[in-house]
């Protein structure tokens, strides 16, 4: 964990990691493999938060990122055993894909990991319809999600030979159980996992079926240590182990003990690559899409909000405080427009595109109602479009992230430090951004329409010196953490337990 001061420092990764390799195991790589016209291949960024703060990391250490392989050029790089590197001169790391078959990708991807995990581990579920614990969904933990953990795990443990003494960081609730499998097969490896979302409290993970949650948390526990985005969920993860699986639980210490195997649970605030960020933000590319926002939206205030589109992320709700404030305040009417950069996730999933459908009904529905001649209240962009989201962020006087309950939330970290208006952070309080962030934002209920629109008022109306005093808090705050202390923080401690480990004797 980092210490008071710490922060100051800058982290010399490659130090401390000496001659040792990284292989970080993600179900979405950092890049998506393409190929154009002439049969060149070509990268298009991943999306998401994990793909986010890991990609810096792979620039400052030996690495070698595992991932499954999304489509056609992709499976052919992972039948030829590729190692492909990143397209960024200044990184090291090598990309490996992992040929999943379809069925069984389906299944663990659309089925297990989406929807099932995914809603229970961000509260979700609408319990008195779903989830129906089905043959199907029994069918799909056993031949989808713990199959494909078991092709990553081979994967991991096939690249881990080829280094001394590597370290295997597991990446997010893909992967609950892979650690269980790379035991099986080698025991050299330092195993960490890192779950990027929320962890629930017990009697939501009840949902699991007692012998899936049984599976699910002793392959966490296979790992030597986990880590978390707060507290708050490494705590939750802790209060799982002792009254699900009835294991000893050392809360002073933050460990689990299973079968004399003692695991470490640990907090890792993750964090953004801000330089790179401002330097994304100056490309022309964003300045193009930023110049046009400011062109389009003259003389008017922008409440801005850029997400997938994903239930979690209280959309509708969001576009519901909106209403709620052009009903109260109708001298806003034409003076402010909501900006929503929205990218389609998950296409396969039912949940997914229902949720989809009912942000574009709540759009048209609100466009038209208070739509004028010059003027509509909602602009939605439905497409992965980063470099235009990273214009808007640019340029909102309100940044709205009202998560119904969320890991962290990096567009709140990325907001601050882009933006160059003063503006104000809206912030759900079930967000892990708010444990360092809800000071200098506003703080809202993602529940509360009412008080979500009320935020937004006082947002709208705040004075200028209280705005510019908010928003360089925030920006500091943001700037004292990065990417690269995220990881270096917890090899930190990987080494130390290490080191403990032998002086032990263990
Ligand atoms: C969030 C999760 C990540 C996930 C990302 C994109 O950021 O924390 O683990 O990779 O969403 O999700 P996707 O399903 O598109 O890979």
């Amino acid at each position: 964990m980092q210490s008071n001061g710490e922060h100051r420092k800058i982290p010399d990764l490659k130090k401390l990691l000496a001659d040792r390799s990284i292989i970080l195991v993600s179900n979405r790589g950092p890049v998506e493999f393409e190929q154009d016209a002439a049969g060149n291949l070509e990268t298009r960024r991943g999306g998401g938060g994990l793909v986010t703060a890991m990609t810096a990391i792979s620039k400052e250490a030996k690495a070698t990122w595992i991932s499954a392989a999304m489509n056609d050029i992709e499976r052919s790089l992972a039948h030829d055993d590729a190692s492909v590197c990143l397209p960024d001169d200044s990184s090291s790391c090598l990309i490996k894909l992992v040929d999943i078959p379809e069925d069984i990708y389906n299944r663990y991807y659309n089925i297990i990991s989406n929807p099932l995990l995914w809603f229970i581990h961000h509260y979700i579920w609408n319990l008195a319809y779903d989830p129906s614990i089905s043959t199907g969904i029994h069918d799909a933990w056993h031949n989808g999600y713990v199959a494909a953990n078991k092709l990553f795990a081979q994967a991991a443990v096939k690249e881990s030979r080829k280094h001394r003494n590597p370290i295997i960081m597991l990446q997010d609730y893909h992967l609950f159980v892979a650690a269980r499998y790379i035991r099986e097969l080698s025991q050299e490896p330092f195993l960490f996992h890192f779950t990027h979302i929320p962890w629930p409290e017990p009697d939501y993970m009840r949902i699991l079926p007692e012998s899936m949650r049984t599976e699910l948390l002793e392959g966490m526990l296979s790992n030597d240590m986990v880590g978390f985005q707060s507290r708050h969920y490494a705590d939750n993860f802790l209060l799982c182990c002792e009254t699900l699986l009835q294991c000893h639980v050392d809360w002073k210490a933050k460990t689990v003990t299973l079968h004399g195997h003692v695991v470490h649970v640990q907090t890792y605030p993750i964090s953004i690559d801000h330089e790179s960020l401002v330097e994304v933000g100056a490309s022309d590319k964003v300045l193009e899409y930023e110049a046009k926002f400011m062109h389009d939206n003259e003389g008017l205030s922008l409440i801005v909000r850029t997400d997938r589109s994903d239930p979690s992320k209280n959309i509708v709700r969001g576009f519901r405080a909106f209403e709620v404030l052009l009903n109260k305040h109708p001298e806003l009417k034409e003076k402010v427009k909501f900006l929503a950069l929205l990218y389609p996730t998950r296409e396969n999933i039912k949940a997914y595109n229902d949720y989809l459908d009912s942000i574009i009904a709540t759009v048209n529905e609100i466009n038209d109602r208070y739509k004028t001649d010059t003027w509509s209240p909602i602009h939605l962009r439905l497409e992965d479009n980063y470099l235009e989201s990273i214009a808007a962020l640019k340029c909102y006087d309100v940044l709205l992230v009202n998560p119904i309950y969320d890991g962290m939330n990096l567009v709140a970290k990325e907001g601050p430090v882009l933006n160059n208006k003063n503006g104000v952070l809206i912030l759900s309080e079930n967000a892990g951004a708010t444990s360092e962030l809800g000071n200098t934002s506003l703080v809202v209920s993602p529940f509360d329409i009412e008080g979500t629109a009320a935020a937004i008022y006082d947002a709208l109306t705040m004075a200028d010196y209280e705005k510019r005093a908010r928003a360089s808090t925030l920006r500091e705050i943001v700037q004292r953490n990065n990417s690269v202390k995220w990881l270096y923080y917890q090899i930190k401690d990987i080494v130390r337990l290490e080191k403990k480990k032998v002086l032990d004797g263990i």
